[in-house]
């Protein structure tokens, strides 16, 4: 790949804020991760949620231009990509989103124009290795394609680099209510040069290709999404803008994988030191490198929560269930049995020092409450799993549900296993859990 310019993620952070900056935008401190003050909302999922008055025209924004990176999870609600964190290499709970915004200021125009601006000048990515996406339209909702976006992109981009989507990948929406509208996506194909010759990048743009990833979000909100799933049309039209910050870096520092650039490698060398076991990157489905993945996301979930302390409902719960999720694959694929989380979270603190300085301040507290919470479920865990095993045991030969409603609940309640957990475990053993069984069972005990 043509890229060299070998910036750290801590510069190419710096970068984007910069560009912004000298774009006459107003650069502004992430918002909290735990949503306080929005019941439609749990956790911060996009950098826009915090903006979100401005657009419906609830509030006026002091700054019609503002830029950030801000604090993202997405493991509930309508964003959830927990399942493919760990046994993939580009998806997290917790990452940074560096976003631009207008509030009924600046529109389409600028917006793509400084996009390839910022990729293909100041951070110099090759531009044949781009694509880009605009919304063809939908229907059923009347909306048209979005020519708009499709003209601005003509004057950066061939034609034929230039794909329509449908309104799954290209009309974004916050969650079932909320602003909303088309928007564009920019995608980069990292594959090497005998694999780009082979196969046409365009046809692998939004198919899972490990390396034909998306990076930067932007879009043109002009609608709020109604609780009864009707559109309105907003008073003012806004840019809101998401760039996956962790991909970035990877596409910029030449990586094939996230998890090998500077964002994750400190907390990946303290786990190896600390476990005595090595990060095998090249092995992308062993057990082990899926392990050293899901401990290097997870902690920054747990640790980043601005004091959401772990609990049995709510957003504690959640936190709890990254927690417990992280344990199990420590316990069971690097075979350390002693609370390990805790022991990184002064590592992540310091990393972030200057950008999130909030974690910095409160790494001492962090860090007691996770070792905590560590502790808590190590002393149920391997009971917890030997129940497990005699389940597996008990149910090899079965062949529709497997794990029963019971089952699923009494590991929930007697060894802390969180369901998602359960059925982690079920699905690595060929089993598949009773889900509306251990729902039924739930609402008894309450
Ligand atoms: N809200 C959009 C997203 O999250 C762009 O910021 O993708």
């Amino acid at each position: 790949m043509k890229i060299m310019i070998k910036m750290t993620a801590s510069e190419i952070r710096q970068e984007f804020l910069d560009f912004f900056k000298s774009k006459a935008h107003e650069i502004v401190p992430s918002a909290p991760i735990v949503v306080k003050n929005d019941p439609t909302l749990m956790f911060t999922n996009a950098g826009m949620n915090q903006f979100k008055d401005y657009f419906l025209g609830n509030k006026k924004s002091p700054y019609p231009r503002v830029a950030d990176t801000q604090k993202c999870l997405r493991v509930s609600g309508k964003h959830n990509d927990l399942e493919e964190v760990g046994v993939d290499t580009y998806h997290h709970t917790m990452f940074e989103m560096l976003g631009n915004w207008s509030f009924g200021d600046y529109f389409k125009k600028e917006a793509i124009a400084w996009s390839w601006e910022l990729l293909t000048e100041v951070y110099k990515i090759d531009k044949e290795r781009l694509y880009v996406t605009i919304f063809e339209g939908d229907s059923r909702e009347g909306l048209p394609k979005d020519q708009e976006a499709y003209d601005e992109w003509k004057k950066f981009i061939s034609e034929d680099r230039i794909l329509p989507g449908n309104k799954k990948d290209n009309f974004w929406e916050m969650g079932d209510t909320g602003p909303c509208g088309p928007c564009t996506e920019i995608h980069v194909d990292c594959r090497d040069e005998h694999e780009r010759n082979s196969v046409d990048g365009r046809t692998l743009v939004n198919a899972d290709h490990p390396q034909v990833i998306e990076i930067w979000n932007n879009v043109f909100i002009q609608f709020n999404r109604k609780k009864d799933g009707s559109l309105e049309q907003l008073p003012a039209k806004h840019v809101d803008t998401g760039m996956g910050f962790e991909r970035l870096v990877r596409v910029l520092q030449g990586k094939t994988s996230n998890y090998d650039t500077d964002v994750f490698s400190g907390t990946i060398a303290a786990t190896e030191k600390i476990t005595g076991k090595k990060y095998d990157a090249s092995i992308g489905d062993d057990k082990q490198a899926i392990a050293f993945r899901v401990i290097a996301d997870h902690i920054r979930a747990i640790s980043f929560t601005d004091g959401q302390l772990p609990s049995n409902t709510g957003a504690g719960y959640v936190i709890r269930r990254i927690l417990r999720r992280a344990v199990r694959y420590y316990y069971s694929y690097l075979d350390y049995k002693q609370p390990l989380l805790h022991q990184l979270v002064p590592e992540i603190a310091l990393q972030f020092k200057y950008v999130f300085p909030e974690l910095y301040q409160q790494a001492e507290f962090v860090n007691r409450v996770v070792r905590e919470e560590e502790e808590s479920f190590l002393r149920t865990l391997d009971k917890g799993l030997k129940r497990i095993e005699d389940l597996v045991g008990d149910n090899k030969a079965a062949s529709t549900v497997n794990i029963s409603g019971r089952d699923v609940f009494e590991l929930y309640d007697t060894y802390g296993f969180p369901v998602d957990l359960t059925r982690l475990i079920a699905t690595e053993n060929n089993l598949v859990i009773d889900e509306a069984g251990f729902e039924a069972e739930m609402k008894k005990q309450k």
